[in-house]
Order: structure tokens, then C-alpha cells, then sequence
């Protein structure tokens, strides 16, 4: 006998466990599973900027308080290049923010809170189909960790399970989606050392890009520019601080002992499509953007604060005019969140074909944006993010 919920959710990452939060605030049901451990979810380092509109729908829902807290907001960013550094300052230009929370914080809030509230989820559940897409009751077929079967029977199933999801192909067939990779990737290190700055610098430099991000009063992330193809143990530590250092002029780097490494490949994808009857994409399952604009994450959330809205009304009104409106009000701000990711990424890194003409067009483009207000603005507006509900309520 199939287990049976409303919803059935596929991947406890920040999507698929922050629906499960919305859902049970409305007295929807719902069963995550998620192949990982427990401890596997609440210890992968990922991604690290949450917009202003993320951090509110995690305080607002009382899925985490200790984003404000353990999380640092932060008021601006800079970038560097042609040996300077400009501040884009977002509380001047719009008025917001972004946090710096790591996500793997945000998992750990929301697992908490899910079995808290007595909520079903399981680990060590692989998804291996979803059948039954176009009937009443889709159904998750998987295996628990001791290879027993498991089937879940849901009204709903939400695909949640990350750039290689498994409920994807019960969506789009083999229909692809739109899909570019880049020519480089980053290097990532985690480094047991202060901060070297107070805010994050982006630098396009001459040998490549640098990012300088921050964790924790005693934990650094700083990522450089790299080849897709290159191992992470090409390097030894002081060969990476070479390289950080080297990218970042004007700055001195505080070191320490690097202590994981890995190499992020850059590509961008949109799913033709993210939903066939009852079956729904949403994360990175639905899309992937290129890390430079750190939206990866916040896209995920706000997949899902509109497919919560849509699921309140098909499930407990049968009102099914919001479901019928997701797939679209979603894509609008994936293409946004896309094409902002695209453009600072083709704004601040080196290409390995440019030519000198390239090089100097790229700090045309970083001057126009740095001294425009207009420039600034916009920057400042994709990178805090777009109203979350903005889209559904045209
Ligand atoms: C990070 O801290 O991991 C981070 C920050 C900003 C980005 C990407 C990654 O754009």
C-alpha cells in the first residue's frame, strides 16, 4: 500500500523543506524525502547571500529567528577593478539589504522547525520516478536507504531535488530546457582566518576573477576564477593564497588554514517547462544560475512562496487560477534573476579568448554602472531582489 499526503515533496533542501514550513502553516499535509542524511543536508557548505525578501519570508513564518542573529546583514558590496575599489551602496540606492546566512544554517532552521512540528521527513529516501503525472494522484516511486521500496501517493508531487532531479523528466519529457555553460568555473576555499574585508568585493583583475565572501567571525569563503577541468588538489595553500592575493590588489588577505576546497562549474538552465498536471518544478530543478549574482537560493524561495499560494487555493478552495498561473509567474523572475546572474558574470570575468578590446570594454561597462546612480540603482535592486509577490499580483 502507497503512503498517502497531499503533498508529496522530493529533496529537503531549502526549497523543497521551506514549502513543507508554508504548507503546514495552512494545516496542509505533506512527506519529504531526500536521499542524504540527516547530518549530509545540515553540513554541505553552499551558497551564502539571502535577499531582504528571503530573510523576511524566514522571520515572517517563523521558519528561522537566527537569521537575524547568527546572520549578518550587510548594506553594500564592492567591486574592484582597474586597481580600485567602489562601493555600491544598496541602503542609499534602494533602500534594502541582503544577509549573509549560510544555507546550510537556513537547513538546519528549517529541519528543526519541520520536526518540531511532527512533520513527515525521511531521509535516505531516493527518488527514482514519478509516475502518473497527468491523473489525481501522481505518485513518488523510491527506495529507502535498505533498498526497500517506497511509493508515495500525493495529490500533488513537488519536484525539489536540484539540478539533477529525478521528478523533471515526468515534466518536461525529453523537452530540455534552455541551457548554457561557461568557460571557466570558481575555486572555492573555506579558510579558518578573520575576515579580510567587511563586505564582500567582487574583482575583475587582469589574471581572473576573485570573490571575497565571509562566514563567520573565524570562517572565510573566497572563490578565483578557474578552469572547469581543474582538480582541486592542483594547488597547494600557499599556491591559493598566491592566487587570491594576486587577484585583489589593494587588499591584504588575512590567511589561515584553507580548509576545504572545491570547484563550482558555471552553467545556466531554465526548464521548458515546470509543470505537467499535477506534478511541479521548483529550485534548482526548475532552473540553475551561475553563482556570481547569488541568486540560486533566493530563486528557490520564491518558487515557492507563490506555488504555497497556489496550493492554499487548488487545495483547500479548488481554486485552480493560481496553479494554472505559477509556471509563468515564476518564469518571469527566473529570466530576471538569470540575466542579472549572466550579466555579472560576463561583466566581471576574464573570458580565455579575450583579446585587450574585450579587457577594456569590461571596465567601460564596471565604470558606467559604478559612477551612474541609474547603474548603481539597478545593480543594487536585482542583487537585494525583486518584490517576491510582484508577479502574481499583476
Ligand atoms: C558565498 O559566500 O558563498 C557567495 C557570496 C556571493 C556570491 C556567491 C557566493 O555571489
Amino acid at each position: 500500500m502507497p503512503d498517502r499526503t497531499r503533498v508529496a515533496v522530493i529533496g529537503a533542501g531549502p526549497a523543497g523543506l521551506l514549502l513543507a514550513h508554508l504548507l503546514d502553516r495552512s494545516g496542509i499535509e505533506s512527506i519529504v524525502i531526500d536521499s542524504r542524511t540527516r547530518e549530509q543536508i545540515e553540513t554541505t557548505i553552499r551558497a551564502g547571500i539571502l535577499e531582504q525578501g528571503t530573510v523576511e519570508v524566514l522571520t515572517e513564518t517563523g521558519a528561522s529567528d537566527r537569521v537575524l542573529t547568527v546572520g549578518q546583514k550587510h548594506e553594500g558590496i564592492e567591486l574592484r577593478f582597474a586597481g580600485e575599489g567602489h562601493r555600491i551602496d544598496f541602503t542609499d540606492t534602494v533602500g534594502r539589504a541582503v544577509w549573509l546566512y549560510p544555507q546550510h544554517e537556513v537547513l538546519k532552521d528549517l529541519v528543526a522547525a519541520r520536526l518540531a512540528a511532527g512533520q513527515d521527513i525521511r531521509f535516505g529516501v531516493t527518488a527514482q520516478r514519478v509516475d502518473d503525472a497527468e491523473t489525481n494522484r501522481p505518485r513518488v516511486i523510491a527506495e529507502d536507504a535498505e533498498g526497500n521500496p517506497v511509493e508515495i501517493e500525493a495529490d500533488i508531487v513537488v519536484g525539489a531535488d536540484g539540478s539533477r532531479s529525478v521528478a523533471r523528466e515526468a515534466v518536461t519529457g525529453t523537452h530540455g530546457g534552455y541551457f548554457r555553460e561557461y568557460p571557466f568555473a570558481w575555486f572555492g576555499v573555506l579558510c579558518q582566518a578573520p575576515p579580510s574585508a567587511e563586505e564582500l568585493i567582487y574583482s575583475n583583475s587582469p589574471n581572473g576573477f576573485a570573490l571575497i565572501s565571509q562566514r563567520s567571525p573565524d570562517v572565510q569563503r573566497m572563490y578565483f576564477q578557474c578552469d572547469p577541468h581543474t582538480d582541486t588538489e592542483a594547488y597547494t595553500e600557499e599556491q591559493l593564497w598566491e592566487i587570491l592575493q594576486s587577484r585583489v590588489p589593494g587588499t591584504t588577505l588575512t590567511e589561515g588554514p584553507i580548509f576545504q576546497r572545491d570547484v563550482l562549474r558555471f552553467r545556466s538552465f531554465v526548464a521548458h517547462e515546470t509543470r505537467r498536471g499535477r506534478v511541479v518544478l521548483v529550485g534548482d530543478a526548475a532552473h540553475t544560475v551561475p553563482p556570481t549574482g547569488a541568486k540560486g537560493m533566493n530563486l528557490a524561495v520564491c518558487d515557492v512562496v507563490l506555488l504555497a499560494d497556489a496550493l492554499r487555493a487548488l487545495l483547500l478552495d479548488r481554486d485552480e487560477s493560481l496553479y494554472d498561473a505559477y509556471p509563468e509567474a515564476a518564469r518571469q523572475r527566473t529570466w530576471k534573476a538569470q540575466h542579472f546572474s549572466w550579466w555579472m558574470t560576463n561583466m566581471l570575468h576574464l573570458q580565455p579568448d579575450a583579446g585587450d578590446f574585450d579587457r577594456m570594454r569590461q571596465i567601460g561597462e564596471l565604470r558606467a554602472v559604478v559612477e551612474s546612480r541609474a547603474g548603481s540603482t539597478y545593480l543594487a535592486e536585482a542583487y537585494t531582489g525583486w518584490p517576491i509577490q510582484e508577479s502574481i499580483h499583476r
